[in-house]
């Protein structure tokens, strides 16, 4: 099957990727009871900027609404694009999802993650374990050939049996020179459905899970998006490049 972009395009996907995940392990990395999220998202400001990219959130514009910081952090019942904040204290129990969105000569990086802070409670641990191996599942259709309706349907399938909520506002979606491309990739649907993956094809695959209802309300910011229930949500993201044979997880760490 014909590629969709040339290897040199790929190429700069692949060093943007490669930032953004070396940036977001760096978040995790201090995350820890006593900090405050305006402080992580500042570290995160430093970091991107110590790579010699750019945040592909600060600035991001949707309808009149400008996102005001240089990565997102949502915690416990925040599901997405939280907006650090220096009254919001991490105490143990807590979770906190960390999403690092990056540009480098042009092309995008995207990749996200929910980690723990202290100890959590079992079943909290059960939303982050389910919602990591939703996006392993999903990544597995990552073929070229594969429809993306396949890609949705693996996540589906992991999340349903568990009970938690699908969020439905927010969806994976194509990267290249811009964050949010063609196709987009729900975290449900059926098998066979939507277009047709194809070789050079980058995609953000993102489940967002919530502990009860699927359903969301946004906070007074504009931006964040919180559970209707107040319950916990998680957010595992990987950006993935279709390949002629088998996925390659371009958000993965080297090491
Ligand atoms: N990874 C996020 C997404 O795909 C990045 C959003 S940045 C924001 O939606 F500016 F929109 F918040
Ligand atoms: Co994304």
């Amino acid at each position: 099957m014909k590629a969709i972009r040339p290897d040199s395009e790929v190429n700069a996907i692949r060093e943007s990727c490669e930032i953004a995940a070396m940036v977001l392990r760096e978040l995790e990395l201090v995350v820890a009871e006593g900090i405050n999220t305006y402080d992580i998202d500042q570290i995160g400001k430093e970091k991107i900027a110590s790579y010699g990219a750019k945040s592909a959130c600060f600035n991001y514009r949707h309808g009149a609404q400008i996102f005001p910081a240089h990565t997102c952090i949502s915690v416990n019942e925040e599901i997405v694009h939280g907006i650090g904040r220096l009254d919001k204290v991490l105490n143990s129990g807590d979770i906190i999802s960390l999403d690092v969105c990056v540009e480098y000569n042009g092309f995008i990086g995207d990749n996200a993650k929910t980690v723990a802070v202290g100890v959590i409670k079992p079943e909290v641990n059960e939303l982050l374990n389910t919602t990591k191996s939703a996006l392993e599942k999903g990544i597995e259709q990552v073929r070229a050939g594969n429809k993306v309706g396949d890609i949705s349907n693996a996540i589906e399938k992991v999340i349903r049996p568990k009970g938690f909520g699908i969020v439905q506002e927010f969806v994976g979606h194509g990267v290249g020179k811009t964050m949010h491309e063609l196709p987009q990739i729900p975290n449900f649907g059926s098998r066979g459905m939507g277009s047709v993956l194809k070789p050079g094809m980058a995609l953000a695959i993102e489940p967002m899970v919530n502990m009860g209802t699927h359903r969301i309300r946004f906070l007074k910011d504009g931006w964040t998006a919180v559970t209707l229930d107040g319950k916990p949500s998680a957010h595992f993201e990987h950006t993935v490049l279709v390949t002629e044979g088998d996925p390659e997880i371009l958000t993965k760490l080297k090491k």
